[in-house]
This record gives structure tokens, sequence and C-alpha cells, in this order.
């Protein structure tokens, strides 16, 4: 059989924070070859796949010596004669291999890795583009970039409590034009900060290092951005915003450095709230903490018919937690990371617990990234409605904007956006 698995390659390779990770690569009987890189984040749900570490004082503790020893040593032998293109047995036997419910024996690391290896491999033997493979036949459609512009919590030192401030480019007809539009705003927002005295370099994103003495300031000073570089806030550029709260939350209870205050959940949530009214805000993840189920309830109720409600750390990829969400009214859209649930199938089963659900979903890098550009495949040819990235620079990010054009140029819709109706601010 030509897709018979053949041999699986572990390297040790280095992430866009100069941290070690895993490079898997998988040669099959037929000669052709798959690789990809795991990522890495930073603020990281409890509920999450976790990554095998060394630790001890060499990289800081990061470095994945055992990953690769444990890819060499186990699951080489096991995925050895297994056909690439039943993804799913090939997930299986990771997934039985590491034996955990958090796949910390082997490393979600080594999973996510060998899983993607596999699906590029599978995908260059029968001789198909990894989304054209993946789609099956469907004609996928580029997903609708959400942007980041100012890094900010665990990504930034804390130097603001919630984490990313984005953009959508929700008035843009194609790709393309979102990419322009977005650059535009980010050198609007840099020209801004240099005018200000407050340009102080980059977070871990890409995003503008945000040098603001509140967290409003912040989303303030984005709106200013978006109007300077020529857009209506909110109807050709809109804000996004990735709270992270549970960085910062617990028992309902919210701690704001920043602002030297703690809010209760009904404060937080009313805070959410008048930013909503206030700003051109079409979505908003981790609104409050992963711990915060009834927060998450009443956000939902009070905001979720406009905006997107984005689970992230609450929802951690996981098909049994979407559907719990679902049942309880928490969130109304969830955040696709592959290496969260620690296998493809895994991932794509989740995907497919929110359509069920009825929820909207973006698929997402990490704070650690790399060149790998696997998850533009996976929102294409999944058909997932939108992606996000982190930033509009650095090459690790602009390797997925990239690797989009080019997939605008491969696909019978070209670079035709989803349709506004079909995202949940376009909603009827
Ligand atoms: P993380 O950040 O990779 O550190 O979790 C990504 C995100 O903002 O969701």
């Amino acid at each position: 059989m030509k897709t018979a698995i053949q041999s699986v390659t572990a390297r040790r390779v280095w992430d866009s924070r100069g941290r070690p990770t895993v490079e898997v690569e998988i040669a099959l009987a037929g000669g052709a070859r798959g690789r990809a890189i795991a990522p890495a984040g930073a603020s990281t749900g409890s509920g999450e796949a976790v990554d095998l570490r060394d630790g001890g004082a060499p990289q800081g503790g990061m470095d994945v010596t055992k990953a690769l020893a444990g890819i060499a040593a186990e699951i080489a032998p096991a995925l050895a004669g297994l056909d690439a293109t039943d993804q799913s047995a090939v997930d299986r036997a990771l997934i039985d291999l590491d034996g955990t419910p958090n796949k910390g024996r082997l490393g979600g690391n080594a999973l996510i890795a060998s899983s993607m290896a596999a699906a590029h491999a599978a995908a260059a033997g029968v001789g198909l583009p990894l989304w054209r493979y993946l789609a099956g036949g469907a004609p996928g459609r580029v997903p609708l970039p959400e942007i980041q512009i100012f890094g900010g919590g665990a990504h930034a030192g804390r130097r603001i409590d919630i984490q990313d401030l984005m953009v959508i480019a929700v008035g843009a007809g194609d790709f393309a034009t979102a990419l322009d539009w977005t650059a535009e705003v980010y050198r609007a927002a840099g020209k801004l900060l240099a005018e200000q005295g407050k340009l102080a370099g980059v977070a871990d994103e890409g995003g503008f290092w945000p040098v603001f003495s509140s967290n409003e300031e912040a989303l303030s000073t984005l709106v200013r951005a978006i109007e300077q570089a020529g857009f209506r806030p909110g109807e050709h550029v809109a804000v996004s915003l990735d709270i992270a709260a549970s960085e910062f939350g617990e028992n309902g209870r919210y701690r704001l450095d920043r602002e030297n205050r703690t809010l209760s959940r009904d404060e937080m949530i009313d805070m959410l709230l008048g930013w909503t009214k206030r700003y051109p805000i079409v979505s908003i993840e981790d609104p409050l903490a992963e711990d915060d189920e009834a927060g998450l309830v009443a956000f939902t109720k009070a905001a979720g018919e406009k905006i997107q409600i984005i689970g992230d750390d609450f929802l951690v990829t996981n098909a049994a937690r979407v559907r719990h969400a679902a049942s309880v009214g928490a969130c109304n859209a969830v955040l696709i990371k592959p290496n969260q649930a620690g296998t493809l199938t895994e991932t794509r089963a989740a995907l497919e617990a929110a359509r069920e659900a009825g929820y909207s979903a973006v698929v997402s890098a990490r704070s650690g990234e790399t060149e790998d550009v696997t998850i533009v495949h996976l929102a294409v040819g999944w058909g997932v409605p939108q992606l996000r990235v982190g930033s509009f620079t650095r090459s690790e990010r602009m390797a997925k904007w990239n690797e989009g054009l080019r997939l605008s140029e491969a696909l019978p819709t070209g670079g035709a956006l989803p349709p506004r109706s079909s995202l949940p601010w376009g909603r009827p």
C-alpha cells in the first residue's frame, strides 16, 4: 500500500518565542512525505492537552528532548504500517498509546505534530494539497481573518489585563481586501502610538505592546486607529476582543491589575456590556473565566444575540465540552486549536459538535508559533468561517495570511469570504 506509514522521525526545532518545539516528519511506502510542527500556548486552559517538556534548568525547562524520545521509541513503531489516509486510526493509535486523559505521558506536542504530519503525508500520498484532501470533495472556502492590533495579558507581561485587541474586516468582500484593510489599521495604530510617545515594541503575537493606562484606553485607541486608517468602525472594520479572563479571574472574582480593582462576576459582565454599547465590538472571547460557567451563561444570555461569544479556555477544542456548553447556553462559538485537542480527529469532532449546536467556529494559532501553516488548510478544507493567527507582523503570523492568499487563488470560490449572514453578527 503506497500510503502505509514507513517511518516517523522527529526533530527539535524552535518556535517564535525562541523555545524548542517538536517537528515530526512521516514518510510513506510510496515515497510521499509530510511534516508538521507543534505550536505552544502561554495562556492555556486547564482542560487542554499538555505538552511534554523536560523541566530543569536548560531552556527554562521548556526543552522537548523527552517528547522526541517518546516519538522515536513508541510513536514511530506504533504508527508503522498504518494507512496514513485513515486519520482516525492513526489518531486512535496515538491516543491509546499515550493512555492519559491529558496526553501528558507522550505529550500533546508529540501527538499533534504526529497527527498533523500524517495528514500532510496522506495528502501528498494521494497527490492533493492538504486543504483539498481535508475537504473531501467540498468546495472549501477562505475564512474571515481576525487580526491582532494590540497584544496584552500573558503575552505582554500583563501590561494590560485583556489579552488581545483585534480587528475583523467585516465589510471586506474577499480575503485579500480584509488583509489590505487590516494592514492600514495596523499602520495607523503604530502611528498613533508613536505620536503619543507610546510605541514600545510588540507583544508575543506581534501586536503593539500596550502602553495604556486602562483597558478601555486600549479600546478607544483601537477605534481611533480604524478611523484614521479611513474606515467606518463597525461597518468596514469591527473590533474583536479576547479577554482571556481565566488569567485574572477565579471563583467569580476578577482582578484588574492595571486598574487596581477587583470586580464581581456581575460587575465584570456590566463592564463588558458597557464596552459593547460604546464600541463596535462584534466578538468577545473568554469574557469570563473557565471556572465561571454561570457567568458565561449570563453573559451569553445578555449579549449572545448580537455578539459572537467564543469559548477558548472553557471549551478547549473538546467535543464533549462544546455539547455541554450548548446544553446550558454558554458561548455561541468555539475556538479551534488543534494542539488543545491533541489530534486532528478530536479537533474535527469539536468542530462537528459546534456545527450541531449551531455554534460558529474560529480556527486559531497559538502565541508560540512557527512557519507551519497547517491550520490555514484546516480552516479552508473544513470550511471553518473564521481564522485568527495573531497580528499582522512577524513571519510566523504572516506565513499563515500569505498561505490564505495562495489558497484564495486555488479555490473554486476564489478569495470570497463567508457571507455576512452566516456569521454571528450578521444573522437576521
Ligand atoms: P495562547 O494564546 O496560545 O497563549 O493560548 C492564543 C489566544 O490568544 O487564544
